[in-house]
């Protein structure tokens, strides 16, 4: 079968990890979340930064010196920031926060896409986010939207956290998910988007399998007629 780029995108806490990683496992493609890579990025200017985490001019300075990769370890892939698994530590409500808004700055996505497209060099991959099937991958041959209702999303996300052992209230959960909702759908750079040519998937009531199969179906037939 013919190697594709897969591009995956959808709001925050709708499954997209799941299904990419489920996705590239299947068909043997390199998984790659860029999400992860806006939270580094994030995490880096705030350790560096401290409250001015956020000023696009300091935050400009230091992208030079922000190395991000993945790599593969026995609770599966990580990310690492100049060297340092950091998986762990850019998962909280407040490192995605701030990731949501770093990723407002143009050369901070500038940064980023350049390396995402270079991931993409040879297809069999599976990339995920909120402007892969717009800006990194316009050509991409499959291109996926996912959505799913806040309440559904903020649910799913409260019960992640809670099994992290953190000590989310529903209504503050549900409250950030309608926040970065609208950060990324109305920021002046990439905005969330669908793309004209992307096979909509509403997950809200279908169960994990029911969407896989699907999924795996498009994918499939994608992948035949390319
Ligand atoms: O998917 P996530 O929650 O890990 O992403 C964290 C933030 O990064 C999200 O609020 C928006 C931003 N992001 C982005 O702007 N573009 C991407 N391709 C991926 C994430």
């Amino acid at each position: 079968m013919k190697s594709i780029i897969v591009a995956i995108d959808g709001y925050s806490s709708c499954g997209k990890s799941t299904v990419a990683k489920a996705l590239a496992k299947y068909a043997g493609y390199t998984y790659v979340d860029t999400g992860a890579m806006y939270r580094a990025t994030a995490l880096y200017a705030f350790r560096r930064l401290g409250d001015e985490a956020l000023n696009r001019e300091a935050v400009l300075t230091l992208l030079p010196d922000i190395h991000i990769d993945f790599v593969q370890t026995s609770e599966g892939q990580h990310v690492t920031l100049n060297g340092e698994d950091v998986e762990s530590l850019i998962r909280t409500l407040e490192v995605g926060n701030m990731a949501s808004q770093i990723s407002t700055i143009k050369e901070v996505r500038a940064f980023l896409v350049a390396q995402q497209q270079a991931m993409g060099d040879k297809k069999g991959i599976v990339m995920d986010g909120r402007d892969i099937g717009t800006v990194v991958f316009p050509n991409a041959e499959l291109k996926l939207f996912l959505t799913a209702s806040p309440e559904v999303r903020a649910e799913r996300r409260y019960l992640e956290l809670k099994a992290k052992g953190e000590s989310p209230i529903l209504e503050e959960v549900l409250a950030d998910v309608n926040d970065r909702d609208y950060r990324d759908t109305h920021r002046a750079e990439s905005p969330l988007r669908q793309a004209d040519d992307a096979v909509v998937v509403d997950n809200s009531h279908m169960t994990r399998e029911e969407q896989m199969d699907y999924i795996i179906g498009v994918f499939r037939e994608r992948c035949a007629t390319v």
